[in-house]
């Protein structure tokens, strides 16, 4: 198993900085953080961190609470550290975190999990799972598919013409695959379907997603993978 799987699409998140409005997925991740938890929050983990932006919003959230992002990407940390010097920015894979990592009464991880494959989803929750703390709350939100199908998705795209390198990014497990790992980890897991509540166009970037209306539905997200994008959020509460 490698701990670094390709992804390199986020070079808009330095080029465009933070959203001026938080985003939507931001705004619902909170709404179900706090209907989850019943005591003081002390620290927080956001795996996948980018930029630190969800981390940011969650820091208006929780003030009194400190905060890590994780991330593989030095320049993303390097700018979060920048745009949030009271937070802490560890460079380090999700599949590999660093053991002082621990005890956290919140683990998010925030559109990363379709990185990983076959080969590292059980790492991935492992290390979730080895960071929050008894008693805590693991948030993850990722496209999900309801078909009992794991797909394993590579891409690449022509800049300029020319073919580029093969990415993940888009890895979709199965539903049922993400409950059997977490039933075998003594979790429960509960589902919440995120629906963007907003129109988005497309961008000059074909790999992000955009909505169209489709007979089902007003806002169907997909991408130029042509892939049909449905986002759950997985709400893990861990037992004290
Ligand atoms: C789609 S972005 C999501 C960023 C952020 N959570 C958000 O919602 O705005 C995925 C992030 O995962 C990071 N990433 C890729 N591989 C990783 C790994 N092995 N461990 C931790 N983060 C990783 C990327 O650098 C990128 O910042």
């Amino acid at each position: 198993m490698t701990t670094s799987a390709k992804y390199s699409n986020h070079g808009h998140y330095i080029k465009e900085g933070w959203s001026r409005e938080p985003k939507e997925s931001f705004k619902a991740a909170w709404n179900i953080i706090s209907s989850s938890i019943d005591k003081d929050v002390a620290k927080v983990l956001d795996v996948g961190c980018a930029t630190g932006e969800f981390v940011g919003f969650l820091s208006k959230c929780m003030p009194e609470a400190h905060f890590v992002g994780v991330d593989v990407t030095e320049d993303l940390l390097e700018e979060g550290r920048r745009l949030l010097p009271q937070a802490e920015f560890v460079n380090a894979s999700a599949l590999a975190l660093p053991s002082e990592l621990k005890d956290f009464d919140i683990v998010c991880a925030i559109g990363c999990m379709s990185i990983f494959d076959e080969t590292q989803i059980e790492a991935f929750w492992d290390n979730l799972l080895g960071a929050v703390r008894p008693g805590g709350l693991i948030l993850v939100l990722s496209p999900l598919n309801e078909f009992g199908v794991d797909a394993m998705i590579r891409h690449r795209k022509r800049p300029n013409g020319a073919a580029g390198d093969w990415e993940s990014g888009w890895n979709i497990f199965s539903q049922d695959t993400i409950r059997e790992i977490l039933q075998a980890r003594g979790i429960d897991l509960v589902l919440e379907r995120f629906e963007l509540p907003i129109d988005l166009p497309p961008s000059a970037d074909p790999i992000r997603t955009w909505t169209m209306a489709t007979e089902k539905r007003e806002r169907q997200l997909t991408n130029g993978l042509k892939l049909l994008v449905d986002h759950y959020f997985m709400v893990c509460k861990v037992k004290d």
